[in-house]
This record gives structure tokens, sequence and C-alpha cells, in this order.
């Protein structure tokens, strides 16, 4: 997150920043903190509290809170977004057109950053999940700069029975990525 803000920001620029399946306030604090206008978007208002709590004690401006499906929902335009742990929840036939909104939402320069689940995920076993093996998701992405990439394959800290495969990417958009 810290490289992609940072990749994205531009001095004088709107420095809006989408954050899907944001999940808690954790990213969109620090996205605030930075200087970044903020849309923290998810479907479970259980998870938007923090962040209601906050925008109602501090009024803050740059910062919108929408309760909402990303598959169905219209993107805005940003320079920033951000999908942690959250994409996979598009279903193999949801994921061409949330990606296809995800660069048309993207300024021509603009940013992504965030997960994409492996095909060695226990995710993989369900076909409601979007998973990838890296070929395909590098071939996904031939059209984008890749300025991060890495690979985690391993059991989780929290549940050392989990095991996890997953891919962090920071990507760039490219004139041809739309
Ligand atoms: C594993 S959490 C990740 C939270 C956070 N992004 C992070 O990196 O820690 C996934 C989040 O995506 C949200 N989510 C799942 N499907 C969604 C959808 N179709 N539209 C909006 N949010 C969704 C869930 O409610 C959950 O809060």
């Amino acid at each position: 997150m810290v490289v992609a803000a940072d990749l994205a920001w531009r001095a004088g620029g709107a420095n809006i920043a989408l954050d899907l399946g944001c999940g808690s306030e954790r990213v969109p604090f620090y996205l605030l903190e930075r200087g970044w206008h903020v849309i923290a978007v998810d479907q479970d208002p259980s998870v938007l509290t923090g962040l209601r709590n906050f925008k109602r004690i501090r009024s803050d401006e740059a910062l919108s809170i929408v309760c909402a499906d990303f598959n169905t929902m219209v993107f805005p335009d940003v320079s920033l977004i951000h999908a942690g742990y959250a994409l996979h929840h598009a279903s193999p036939e949801q994921f061409a057109e949330l990606w296809s909104k995800i660069s048309t939402a993207l300024s021509p320069d603009g940013v992504f950053a965030g997960h994409f689940f492996g095909e060695h995920d226990q995710f993989a076993k369900d076909d409601r999940f979007s998973v990838f093996r890296a070929e395909a998701l590098r071939k996904f992405l031939a059209d984008w700069r890749i300025e991060h990439w890495n690979e985690f394959r391993g059991y989780g800290h929290r549940d050392p029975s989990r095991w996890w495969h997953f891919f962090t990417v920071v990507a760039r958009k490219q004139e041809a990525s739309v």
C-alpha cells in the first residue's frame, strides 16, 4: 500500500482513492493520513461502523463511505484503487467486468494495488471464487506496468492450519490497459 500510494500520488492532483472491500478502517485511515480523498466500499455494513463513527465525529469531507456490492456499483474516476483480499469475491463470470470497471475508473497512469488468490489457495476449491495461476495472471496483466509482485504460499500466522496462496500486486495502468 505504501508503494502504491506514493506511486499514484500527484502533487496538486485530486488524489482520490477507492478501497474495494475495505473490511475495516485500516487502509482508509492510512490513506486519509497521507492526504488522499478516500471512497471506502464494502457490502457488509458492520465493517463500516468504525469509518462511520470517524466521519460523524470529524465531519471529514475527504472520506466517503459506500455500502455496496463492488460487482454492481458504478465506480467513480480515481487515481488509486486498492482491493485487499477482496477481488476473489467476484465469481469467474463477474471478474472480467469487475476488472474492466477498475481499468476504466483509473486515471491514465493510475495505480491498482491488491491481492489475487492463487490456484493452490483453499478458495480454489469453491468455484464461486476467482483464483489465478501465476502465468495466467501475468498474461492478464500484460498491458499493465507491474511495479510490485509477490507470490505467497504458506500457512497463515493467525491460523496455522490455513494454507494460503495469493499474489500481492501493484500495477500501473498504461495506455493499452483498458
Ligand atoms: C478479507 S476482507 C479484506 C478486508 C481488507 N480489504 C483487508 O485488506 O484487510 C474482504 C472484504 O471484502 C468485502 N466484500 C466481499 N465481497 C464484496 C462485494 N461483492 N462488494 C463489496 N465488498 C465485498 C467483505 O465484506 C470483506 O469486508
